[in-house]
């Protein structure tokens, strides 16, 4: 296959889907690697390097493409050049972007979407929402090491005991277990708080003391977690409030598939930290765990300095675009055939589940009935 790689075009993105450390990979496969000049430049890569590597770097490396990756969606004037059969690689937030699903679907563009690659054990190489969750998780916690002016670990010295930071942690998933993890490394002690059952125990793994609060779990479908009710999620801010206001750093990664992120945190709760504390809001791209939070800035609430998280993983272009890069080889290498062919087994469930149109056909049915639903004009979307 001929496979293209993406300059990405979406204002604040540094990744890159392809690095040259891993373009002998794909040849080895049997593809020949088409690269857009200045692809790798956000993540420090350069057309030589790609070059070097053997991709054939080209202003067009899309018309002739039988498969395209990129880290963010295609811009629709680009996708509308791919021709009828390509395979598109990306993150593919599809209620966010019916039209490009639409055109997929018009011009029989079959679509795979990063996040939608089924989280089971085989598929874990692929897994993008893991890779750069990671990413996230360890940025949170330097970000918050970085804001506060104090030590995060204890510090016994001849001049006498600096005591250390206490960090907060609210959403113990992969990004944060990873903040976790980072805090613990800088010295901090850390407490943390997750909804799900498995959490707690995965919070003590990383040397964290887990909040325990006296309220029921939320466990979800898929391992996931759950909407809380809004009664649920009054009593649960009521009951994290005396951890919230004890902490010098508060980290929040708390988010549900498919919905907007928990409101954890209000306002009156962030009052209540004492001066120079710092709160990191992962979330607040997808509506926030901190009420107040801007996402890409940093804002004043109290005495508390609150970071809002803007597309987190693009800040650290280098290794979040290599362990993406990965993901995506991973997946093509699924994909591919004898000598470089395409092959796509619709009885694997990998390529089943990342799919989003194939042939004509919107295949991820939460986005056909997306599609299918009337618009609120009154017309049909
Ligand atoms: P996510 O990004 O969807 O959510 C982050 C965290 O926020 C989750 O741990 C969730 O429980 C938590 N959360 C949601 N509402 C909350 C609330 N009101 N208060 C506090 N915390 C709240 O989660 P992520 O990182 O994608 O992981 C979700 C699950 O998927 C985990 O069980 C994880 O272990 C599992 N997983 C499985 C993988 C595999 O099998 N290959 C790979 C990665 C994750």
């Amino acid at each position: 296959m001929r496979v293209a790689v993406a300059r990405e075009t979406r204002e604040g993105e540094t990744r890159v889907a392809m690095v040259p450390e891993l373009v002998a990979k794909l040849s080895a496969l049997g593809h020949e690697v088409l690269v857009e000049p200045g692809a790798g430049a956000g993540a420090l890569h350069t057309d030589e390097a790609y070059a070097a590597a053997g991709a054939v770097l080209t202003d067009d490396p899309y018309s002739d493409a039988e498969l395209v990756c990129s880290v963010q969606p295609l811009p629709r004037d680009l996708a509308r050049r791919l021709a009828s059969g390509t395979v598109t690689v990306s993150f593919l937030p599809t209620a966010a972007e019916l039209d490009l699903v639409r055109d997929y679907r018009d011009l029989g563009v079959t679509a795979l979407a990063m996040e939608l690659v089924p989280r089971i054990s085989r598929a874990q190489s692929m897994d993008a929402l893991s890779s750069q969750s990671l990413v996230s998780g360890y940025r949170c916690a330097v970000v918050c090491a970085g804001l506060l002016r104090r030590f995060l670990p204890l510090n016994m010295t001849a001049a006498g005991t600096v005591p250390p930071a206490e960090v907060v942690v609210l959403g113990a998933g992969v990004a944060g277990l990873q903040a976790i993890a980072t805090a613990r490394r800088l010295g901090a002690v850390v407490k943390a708080y997750d909804v799900r059952a498995a959490a707690a125990e995965e919070i003590r793994s990383m040397g964290a003391q887990a909040i325990e609060l006296d309220l029921p779990t939320l466990d979800g479908a898929g391992g996931y977690a759950r909407e809380m009710t809004e009664e649920r999620a009054a009593l649960q801010r009521e009951l994290l409030a005396p951890y919230v206001a004890a902490a010098d750093g508060l980290i929040t990664t708390a988010a549900v598939p498919g919905r907007t992120a928990p409101m954890l945190v209000t306002r009156g709760m962030v009052e209540a930290m004492s001066a120079g504390s710092v709160v990191v809001d992962l979330a607040a791209d997808s509506g926030g765990n901190v009420e107040g939070s801007v996402p890409g800035e940093v804002v004043r609430v109290g005495r508390a300095q609150v970071w809002g998280g803007r597309n987190v993983p693009a800040q650290m272009p280098e290794p979040a675009s290599r362990l993406y890069a990965q993901n995506v080889l991973n997946l093509v290498a699924l994909l591919s055939g004898d000598a470089g062919s395409l092959s796509l087994d619709w009885d694997d469930e990998i390529i089943a589940g990342a799919c989003v149109t194939h042939d004509g056909v919107v295949r991820h049915e939460p986005t056909a009935r997306l599609l299918d639903a009337p618009d609120p004009e009154g017309g049909l979307a």
